[in-house]
């Protein structure tokens, strides 16, 4: 086993300052599902989740979806945005791909955050250009003071400050991805 130390800046729950409850995130997953449901009513949904921070988002709101009629499928698609040190410089490397059929299907997106833009744009796009009958995007938080590309997610849980921010399947240097709620560094 490797019992080397995590190299972190922050170890402890203490050091980390509150931005959204348990509470307040279950309740606004469950009006964006009722959103979501009202949207999709009928319709052939594939649902992509944007691994990993997406992963405890999108249990909670497929299961929240599935009690309000809706049952969508649902892939995975894994990818990671790489030297944005300029504007123009940063470019998206894709390291797992959707597996199931895209084309003719109404596509939702859905991802833990919307920061630069890069990741979901270049997903969006590349989502497109399989042909998808329409793509939208579900981000359960946006820091919009970020944003590099213009790119507008459809349905938002929380626009949130410029700050990093950890829990519900955020992380830093993989850690705290389990917290239940959401706290800044
Ligand atoms: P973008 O391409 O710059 O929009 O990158 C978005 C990705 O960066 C997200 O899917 C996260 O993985 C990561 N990210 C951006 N901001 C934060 C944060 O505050 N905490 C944790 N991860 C973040
Ligand atoms: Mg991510």
């Amino acid at each position: 086993m490797n019992n080397q130390p995590v190299d972190t800046e922050v170890k402890t729950r203490a050091a980390l300052e509150p931005l959204l409850s348990e509470g307040e995130i279950e309740r606004r997953v469950g009006q964006l599902a009722e959103q979501l449901a009202k949207d999709y009513a009928g319709r052939d949904l594939l649902v992509v989740g944007v691994l990993k921070g997406a992963f405890i988002f999108l249990a909670d709101l497929l299961r929240r979806l599935n009690k309000l009629g809706l049952n969508p499928q649902v892939d995975f698609i894994r990818a990671a945005s790489y030297g944005a040190d300029t504007r123009s410089s940063g470019w998206v490397k894709v390291f797992l791909d959707v597996s199931l059929p895209v084309e003719g299907r109404d596509v939702l997106v859905v991802d833990d955050i919307v920061d630069s833009g890069r990741t979901l744009g270049h997903i969006c796009e590349r989502l497109r250009g399989l042909g998808a009958a329409s793509v939208r995007c579900c981000v359960l938080l946006d820091k919009p003071a970020r944003r590099e590309v213009p790119f507008h997610p459809d349905y938002v849980g929380f626009e949130i400050p410029d700050r990093f921010v950890v829990g519900y399947g955020l992380d830093k240097a993989e850690l705290w991805r389990g917290m239940p709620d959401i706290a800044m560094t």
